[in-house]
């Protein structure tokens, strides 16, 4: 995957469960992914430009269609008279959020719905992405994980003071998890101001995630007013031992506010994240339960690493 953005008419290369695979748009702009190899002497298709609605290898200049097929061998007397092998091989895209998504098979479900990124009156900011030398899920569990906010985050999230995780429910709902929590708000600081200006000192902070198996969180916030964000986390499995993440932060209040303030608030709080999660061991969630310590405040870890094993994403 990659931010739409970032997918200009130049091809880009990306991973994917150590697939190596191209981005690329035709000239209506529709997103395609190709596996980055070109059929004839393995060259990295992302090498090439795009040209009208085909894609240019660099080495000889055979030209591929939005659907694979070569439309045009350069070398021969007649280009177009193309063998039926000279084929690149085509995976599904699809643009939504302003992400283009990979997958290498068939998506097994939809994209989850969240209509706050399509609604004019919420403002949708693009953050990261946050590329770690850890496995998504180490990733993923870091952003569902309550009981480190005030301990890495002191000040911007949480207080070492305040420390004690209240009691949470969790709902399974087939590869969804559900939980809400509650907790004291972290007020604004000078340099970050972030949060909704409802939010007190007093305030609490609800806060409701929905953890779709294996890599996605879609989190709302809100004060108890009308204010709300929310967080669209995807993790991309690039190998075993690397991620990218993608957190697009909508809100309906700050219209105004520019962008580059809750970047440089998730660079800061991502980056205070990552040195603690790439030095975690196994680079993996380790999903026998049994493999590190959980306590109660610990289920959404638990519930995590058994539902990943039921739905056949994570072996122990
Ligand atoms: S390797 Fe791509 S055209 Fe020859
Ligand atoms: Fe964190």
């Amino acid at each position: 995957m990659a931010y739409a953005a970032d997918v200009a008419r130049a091809p880009r290369a990306i991973t994917l469960l150590d697939e190596p695979l191209v981005l690329w748009r035709d000239a209506r702009g529709v997103p395609h992914v190709f596996r980055d190899v070109c059929v004839h002497r393995g060259t990295a298709l992302s090498l090439g430009c795009v040209e009208g609605d085909e894609l240019v290898c660099a080495y000889h200049g055979w030209r591929y269609r939005g659907d694979g097929a070569c439309a045009a061998i350069p070398q021969l007397a007649d280009p177009t008279r193309v063998p039926a092998r000279a084929r690149a091989f085509v995976y599904t895209a699809q643009e939504r959020y302003g992400i283009v998504w990979a997958a290498l098979e068939p998506p097994a479900r939809p994209l989850p719905e969240v209509p706050e990124l399509d609604d004019p009156a919420w403002r949708a900011v693009r953050t990261g992405p946050f590329a770690w030398t850890c496995d998504a899920s180490r990733q993923v569990e870091n952003f569902t994980d309550f009981g480190h906010f005030a301990f890495v985050h002191e000040g911007l999230l949480g207080d070492r003071s305040n420390a004690v995780v209240a009691p949470y429910e969790i709902s399974v709902d087939g590869p969804v998890l559900r939980y809400a929590y509650g907790r004291p708000d972290a007020p604004n600081t000078e340099a970050f101001p972030v949060f909704a200006a409802e939010a007190r000192k007093d305030a609490m902070r609800r806060t409701r995630y929905a953890l779709h198996l294996p890599y996605t969180i879609v989190e709302h916030i809100d004060w108890g007013g009308p204010d709300g964000l929310v967080y669209f986390f995807a993790s991309q499995p690039v190998a075993r031992d690397r991620c990218v993440g993608y957190c697009v932060v909508a809100r309906n209040y700050n219209l105004d506010q520019p962008d580059d303030v809750i970047q440089a608030f998730e660079r800061t709080i991502f980056g205070q994240d990552q040195r603690v999660v790439e030095s975690q061991r196994p680079d993996r969630v380790p999903f026998d339960v049994a493999a590190e310590l959980h306590l109660t405040f610990d289920a959404v870890a638990v519930a995590y690493r058994r539902a990943m094993r039921a739905h056949g994403f994570g072996s122990a």
